[in-house]
């Protein structure tokens, strides 16, 4: 509900003559005035607007000033408003005690001290304005929770379009690598095999160079097949995650000499494709950290699928990662793997101390399975 920046004060009496005097006392507060000369009227006028303080006289024919501000209180609208109470001097001590109990928050006897009638509004109007100030802040910070939140998860849908863009486009340049450089390595080979059959053989020195050549071709296979295997591990397609993380740390020891120790689920994982190709990038960022900052001589890994997570852990036995890295590095390893997992839901725990290496659990929330 939008709170008027001006306070208005609502004056209640059924004599007009005090409404008049009122209206004239209270000319210069800087505030709107709203008369109503019944019950009935100010009910009305609560229900339209909000009022820093209400003046209402006790004694009014009909529904009078306690009747009045029940009704008032009743209202949600008005149920904090502060409520003064007019009473002449004859009024006695438990119909005072009667106006407390229907939410008054001051009486004023009459006839009014303007100074003393003013001082009290101005403490109320004051109330209502800094209340306001403070309602506004809370619907702008609302707001703009609101927006972050909104932003954040536009961010976090860019992240994971952008994954599978990527991995939809290492899948194409594999495979093209694969089939175009692949297929022209073997067709060179096959070629370089009938020219060497048809080498005279006292050419010896020329049958030395066809071997090195041959040599050549070979390991460059050999690097075309790693390269389209880091590109898109076909591995994770054809023998599943277990199998492809145990090769992946195969070839990160005979690379690293780093020794892998690995703990795999007997049973194949079965889960959709892009769980399983997170975890497998998760595990490569893992193992690429180890080799460039550890400084470890054996890493334990070990999978395992849990009734809701899948669960990767990767521990070294090299210097441990600092704190501060942890949390705010501006680096994108961590960070994308942190991304990563929470976009299927689950954790990241890091741990590093000197002497004792790094430590990292991650978890990623699996679908129910039904029942
Ligand atoms: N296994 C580890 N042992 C020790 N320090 C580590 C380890 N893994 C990460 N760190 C520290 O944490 C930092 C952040 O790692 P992160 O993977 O985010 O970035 P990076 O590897 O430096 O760069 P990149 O963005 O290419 O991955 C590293 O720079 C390193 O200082
Ligand atoms: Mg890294």
């Amino acid at each position: 509900m939008p709170t008027p920046a001006k306070a208005s004060i609502l004056v209640v009496d059924d004599d007009r003559r005090n409404l008049k005097v009122l209206q004239e006392l209270l000319r210069d507060t800087g505030t709107d005035l709203v008369l109503a000369d019944s019950g009935e009227q100010a009910l009305r006028c609560v229900l339209k607007s909000d009022f820093a303080v209400i003046l209402l006289d006790a004694r009014m024919p009909g529904v009078d000033g306690f009747e009045t501000a029940r009704l008032i209180r009743e209202r949600p609208r008005s149920r904090h408003t502060p409520i003064i109470f007019l009473t002449g001097a004859y009024e006695d001590l438990p119909s005072m005690f009667r106006g407390y109990e229907v939410g008054a928050v001051d009486y004023i006897i009459k006839p009014l001290v303007p100074e003393v009638l003013k001082s009290k509004i101005a403490v109320f109007v004051e109330l209502y304005e800094k209340n306001a100030v403070l309602t506004r802040e809370i619907a702008e910070r609302r707001l703009a929770e609101e927006q972050l939140h909104e932003s954040k998860e536009n961010l976090r849908a860019l992240a994971a379009r952008l994954q599978s863009v990527v991995e939809e486009e290492r899948t194409r340049i594999a495979r093209e690598i694969h089939d175009e450089l692949g297929q022209a390595l073997t067709g060179l080979k096959m070629d370089l095999t009938w020219v060497t059959g048809r080498l005279p053989k006292d050419q010896k020195a020329l049958v030395g160079k066809m071997k090195s050549i041959f040599q050549l071709i070979d390991s460059t296979i050999q690097s075309v097949r790693r390269i389209a295997t880091g590109l898109r591990p076909e591995v994770l397609d054809e023998v599943g995650l277990a199998a492809a993380i145990g090769w992946q740390a195969r070839d990160f020891q005979k690379r690293t000499g780093i020794r892998c120790k690995v703990a795999l689920p007997a049973d194949s994982i079965v889960l959709d494709r892009e769980r399983l190709t997170a975890t497998f990038r998760i595990f490569q960022e893992l193992l690429t950290n180890v080799a460039r900052h550890a400084n470890a001589t054996k890493v334990d890994i070990a999978l395992r699928l849990d009734e809701d997570a899948l669960v990767l852990k990767v521990q070294d036995n090299g210097k441990g990662i600092e704190g501060m890295e942890v949390n705010h590095s501006k680096s994108l390893g961590l960070l994308g793997i942190r991304e990563r997992v929470s976009l299927f839901g689950g954790k990241v725990e890091i741990t590093g101390s000197p002497g004792k290496g790094t430590h990292v659990l991650v978890s990623i929330s699996t679908p129910r399975k039904l029942e």
